[in-house]
Formats: structure tokens, sequence, C-alpha cells
């Protein structure tokens, strides 16, 4: 029986491993991983001589054509955002279906199913995020969903929109425990960034460069080490999102020396931003860095780089948050003149992303190759419950590969994008890698061009994820 497609002289990397092979793909996976498949035939061939191949990214934290509610609009929807993905070497994406306060969480999951419905590129799994944890959320809903494939959630500790109190995180904390779902948790102190934004703006103080001084470091260690401690209370394991400097960090460090299960993600603007990103005068330009947490400084970005390289991190993502910078309804929805704390917080990153890390971690000699794996694809198919089937280059595996093209210079520029934001905060950048294949289910999906049909992306049910179980009682609770 013939192979539908054959990748000769591949120089594969997996998370363990690198070895030479050619991989021989039928009906979508990897049907034979071998030294020598020459006398086998295929209806397609790509030599891969000299060059590496790498499982396909895992972004597994995007927000496409999510709702805002601040009347300003995400630029991408599930066929940009996956278009974009797909030409950045990632063949998975895990959006949020982003509940609104009053609604039922089912009502929020089928909309982004709508939303989503018919134009994915690449496959796709999604995370809830929980606003609303009425009872009936909780007892009902979400156990059916849990059980239907949607296994990870999101929690807000700040936002008004979003935001969930204490006594709501232990709630839903213990749903996830008892349930086996993974909480994404993003740690950032509401009351200490209300205050010290009332301070600033009564000092005048309303450029977007003082997005950042709003949001100090400590106010991200305070709801780090508050989630942590919430998190042993109730015993469950939890993974803090988008993890921005020294602080946090050594609080996520404790809490792992201690044994808890406490899992941490960073992103590419936290290694190649800091808070001067934002304007170093009072020029809106800065607007197109607001994310929050905000970007931090030099030392900063060397200590997120340790933590790739020593295991703090179990997940690089992008946080793809696209709004554009002109326009009626993205960073200048209530106009040029706004005070900080009213632009649309998020920048893109999701096509970007895989080549930051190869370019700048790898061949820079940050990270192996085997660390990188891990984390853009590996780490995050085991997190989030998608893993035998995505994350790895295995027999029975989807055919989810990148080819890279390495040692010429690429110059990053919006242009050479596509994604629907008119900017990319990585512009001017030179790396020296770049995705030269990217396969979805052995399906060419980037070679040079965006390839693959609009809405060939499947939907992904995710199993519960084994780094969310409970294995055993540490502390004895009344529960
Ligand atoms: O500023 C950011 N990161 N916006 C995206 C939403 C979130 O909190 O991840
Ligand atoms: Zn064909
Ligand atoms: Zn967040
Ligand atoms: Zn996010």
């Amino acid at each position: 029986q013939p192979f539908d497609l054959i990748i000769r002289n591949a120089n594969v990397v997996t998370a363990s491993d690198s070895f030479p092979c050619d991989i021989g793909v039928r009906d979508g996976r990897i049907a034979t991983l071998a030294l020598a498949l020459e006398l086998k035939s295929a209806r397609h061939e790509i030599d891969a001589a000299g060059r590496t191949v790498t499982p396909g990214g895992i972004d597994s934290h995007v927000h496409l054509d999510q709702a805002t509610g601040d009347g300003s609009i995400m630029a991408d929807d599930f066929e940009s955002g996956t278009r974009s993905a797909a030409c950045g070497g990632s063949t998975t994406v895990i959006p949020f279906a982003c509940q609104l306060k009053g609604q039922s969480l089912r009502a929020a999951v089928d909309d982004y199913q709508r939303r989503a419905y018919e134009k994915a590129l690449i496959d796709f799994a999604i995370h809830l995020i929980i606003t609303d944890p009425t009872e009936d959320v909780l007892y009902r809903e979400l156990p059916e969903l849990i059980a239907e494939g949607y296994t990870s959630f999101k929690i807000y500790m700040t936002y008004d929109a979003l935001k969930l109190d204490d006594r709501q995180i232990l709630e839903t904390l213990s749903v996830a425990r008892a349930e086996g779902a993974m909480v994404m948790l993003h740690a950032e102190s509401s009351d200490c960034i209300a205050w010290l934004t009332e301070r600033l703006l009564a000092a005048g103080h309303k450029a977007p460069r003082y997005h950042a001084s709003s949001r100090p470091m400590l106010v991200e260690r305070e709801a780090t080490h508050r989630a942590i401690a919430m998190a042993e209370l109730v015993d469950v394991p939890i993974l803090i999102v988008h993890v921005s400097g020294r602080e946090a960090m050594e609080q996520i460090r404790w809490a792992q020396s201690q044994g808890l299960k406490v899992y941490a993600e960073t992103c590419p603007q936290y290694l190649f931003l800091t808070a001067d990103s934002l304007g170093s005068d009072n020029s809106f330009d800065g607007a197109k860095c607001i994310c929050s947490p905000p970007p931090r400084d030099a030392a900063n970005q060397q200590v997120i780089w340790n933590g790739l390289e020593n295991g703090l991190f179990e997940v690089f993502s992008s946080d793809h948050a696209p709004f554009r910078f002109d326009g009626p309804d993205g960073k200048k929805a209530h106009g040029e003149d706004v005070s900080f704390d009213k632009i649309a917080n998020g920048i893109p990153g999701v096509e970007t992303r895989m080549a930051l890390l190869w370019s700048e971690g790898v061949r820079g000699g940050r990270i192996t190759p085997q660390q990188f794996v891990a984390l853009t694809s590996t780490n995050a198919a085991k997190i989030y419950g998608l893993y035998p089937r995505k994350g790895s280059i295995a027999i029975g595996a989807d055919a989810d590969l990148v080819i890279w093209d390495e040692g010429r210079a690429v110059h990053i520029s919006n242009e050479m994008l596509h994604h629907n934001v008119d900017y990319t905060p990585y512009a001017g950048m030179q790396l020296s890698a770049w995705p030269a294949i990217t396969l979805s289910r052995g399906e060419v999906v980037w070679d040079g061009e965006p390839r693959g049909a609009v809405g060939r992306g499947q939907f992904l049910p995710c199993d519960s994820p084994a780094p969310a179980q409970v294995r055993r009682r540490k502390t004895e609770l009344p529960l």
C-alpha cells in the first residue's frame, strides 16, 4: 500500500530525541519512520535533505474573534488567525470561548463554535473562560462540557468584565479538581491596578507607557502567590499563564520546590519587548505594545530565558490578541487622546512565535532543539489533553510537521505576515530561521505561500489531561 507522502532525509527532532529518517504519511497520519524508504513509493515526495523537521507548533494561548465588550474588535477570526498560525509553523491553536456574565457556558461554546465553523485552516481545540461561576455553571454545565472535550479553562483575577473573586476561584478550582480539568490563571491583582491607575490618571499620566507603571511586577507577584495558595488549599494543579518576569517566577519556583503542581507559560513579548516598547515619550505609538502583564526590562528578559532553559516553564505560547493600530475598532477605538486604561490589551504574535524561539533560542544557543519542541508543542499537547495525537513525531500521530529553513537572514516586517493586524511588535528584527513548509495532517498549508482550504481544520475534543490529575492529597482538609 503506497504512502500518500514521503518526506525523505529528514533530521527529525522531538522533545526527547534527534535522528535522521524518512517519514511515511498515510491518511494524514505518520505511518512509518525508517532510515530508508527508498524502495517504497508515494504519490508525493518532499526531499528534506539537510533540514530539521519538528512537530508542528501548538499555540495553546490565542484569542480569535473574541468578544471584548469595550468597543474594540479582534482583527483575526478563525480564518485569518489560523492561516497566520500555519504560515508561522503552528498546526494546532487553542483559542478561547469566553462566557459573558449572565450567559450560560453552553451558549458561549455554541457562539464560538459558530465563529469557528468552516473557517479554520488548521486543527483547533477550545479553552473556556469562566466569568460567571453560578451553581448551574459549575455543577451542571462545566462537568458536561469537560466530558465533551473542553477540558481546560481560564480564570481571570483582573479586568472588571472577566474577574472572579477569591471565593469564586476556590469553588471553581474545586470543580476542576473533581473533574480533572486544567485551570489557567491570569494572575494580576485587580485592586492594586485600579488604585495605581487612579493615582496615575489624577497626576495626569495617561500616555500608553503608563500602562506599565499601573501594573508593576509586584501586582503580578501578589496574585501569583495568592493563586498558588488557593490551588494548594484545594489541592489541584494549576497553570499560570503569560508570566512576565522574575517576581512571579520566584513564586512559581517556590511552589514547584514544595512539590505543588504549578505549571507556567511565558510568551515572546517577555523575551523581546520591554516597558520601553510602550514608548519613551507620550506618543500613542506605544499602544501597539500594550498587553498584560506588560513587558519588563532586559534583566527580566534574561530571567525568562533562564526559566525556559531550566524547565520552570512548560509552555511557550503567543497570547495572540490581535487589535489593529489604525482604524475605528482597534487600539484607537476610543481615539488617540484616550488614557492608557481605555486602550485594548493585547498584541499579535501567532505567526512569529515559532521562528523567534527557533532563531534566538535554538540557533542563539540558549535552549536545545529538544527543549524548543517541548516548549512549543509537546508539553502543550500533554497539558491540554491532545497527546499523543498532537505534539510528537511518532507512528500513529497526526502528520503535523514543520520543515525548517535555516541560516538565511529573515527580516521581520508586517508585510510578510498573514494576520489581519496592521503592525507587528517585532518589525525590524533579524532572524536566522523560518518555517519552509508546514504540514497539517500531511497536507501542505504553508510553503512560502499559504495553502490549504478554508474550513479544513477540525475541532479537537481534548482528553482530561494527565497533568491535571490529582495523585494524592497533600493536605488534610475537611473537603
Ligand atoms: O493583554 C493581553 N494579554 N490580552 C489578552 C488577554 C489575556 O489576558 O490574555
Ligand atoms: Zn495529490
Ligand atoms: Zn490573560
Ligand atoms: Zn491571553
